[in-house]
């Protein structure tokens, strides 16, 4: 079995991850969350634990190949060098974390200056958080997504780092698709920094905001 766990896993990004994690009959999924509340199947274990707390962490990474996380909040990047620290003293490999489009000024403009008048505080802490990973010695994905919606549309389009971003917004299925691709051949995006974005968004903002 490839164990796996999920940190934020009570958010409506992992909502979307945990039903395509377990299409894939070897997974083994663990969630991590500040509020636990039962759930029915033998491949799910639920561990109640808060990632400001690296013990929590510690105690529920052992054992994990893949840690995933969905979480945000202007602490993001300490939370991020937690679970880093918990994966190398578990011994778990590969880090997929959600940062932000826009933290190397990589949107298009107008987007771009939209962007950085909307989130611009929250640019920081994200580009921290994809540092952490990337200095981690861990393997990593992180993931560049913007304004996330709820649409049921699976596609997405990548952008490699040093490029520059393509549309104005991110469903949250399709991070549930990628994470699932991620997981099912994690050496495919071993060591990235990928923007994902839906196709067809281009534009000056979000298509809920023009
Ligand atoms: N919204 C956007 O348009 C947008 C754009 C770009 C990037 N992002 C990023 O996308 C990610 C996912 O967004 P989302 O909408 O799915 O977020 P969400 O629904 O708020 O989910 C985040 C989850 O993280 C959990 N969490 C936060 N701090 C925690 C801690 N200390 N210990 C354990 N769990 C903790 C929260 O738990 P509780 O339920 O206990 O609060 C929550 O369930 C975030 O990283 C966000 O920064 C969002």
């Amino acid at each position: 079995m490839k164990n796996v766990m999920l940190i934020g896993a009570s958010g409506s990004t992992s909502r979307e991850i945990i039903p395509r994690l377990l299409e894939q009959d070897d997974v083994k999924l663990t969630l991590f969350l500040r509020r636990a509340s039962p759930i029915q199947s033998d491949r799910v274990d639920v561990v109640e634990g808060d990632a400001t707390r690296l013990t929590d962490l510690t105690r529920a990474i052992r054992g994990q190949e893949i840690v995933i996380s969905t979480m945000g909040g202007l602490d993001l990047d300490a939370k991020t060098a937690n679970i880093v620290r918990a994966m190398k003293e578990a011994g778990a490999r590969h880090l997929v974390v959600i940062s932000a489009g826009g933290i190397y000024d990589e949107l298009p403009e107008p987007f771009n200056a939209w962007d950085k008048g909307m989130v611009g505080q929250y640019r920081p802490i994200n580009l921290k958080t994809a540092e952490v990973a990337e200095q981690s010695a861990l393997t990593y994905t992180v993931l560049r997504p913007v304004w996330l919606t709820s649409k049921p549309t699976e596609e997405f389009q990548l952008t490699r780092k040093g490029e520059t971003y393509k549309g104005t917004e991110t469903s949250r299925a399709s991070i549930g698709r990628f994470v699932a691709d991620v997981v099912r051949n994690p050496d495919h995006y071993a060591n990235q920094n990928l923007g994902i974005s839906q196709p067809d968004t281009d534009g000056d903002r979000p298509a809920a905001y023009r």
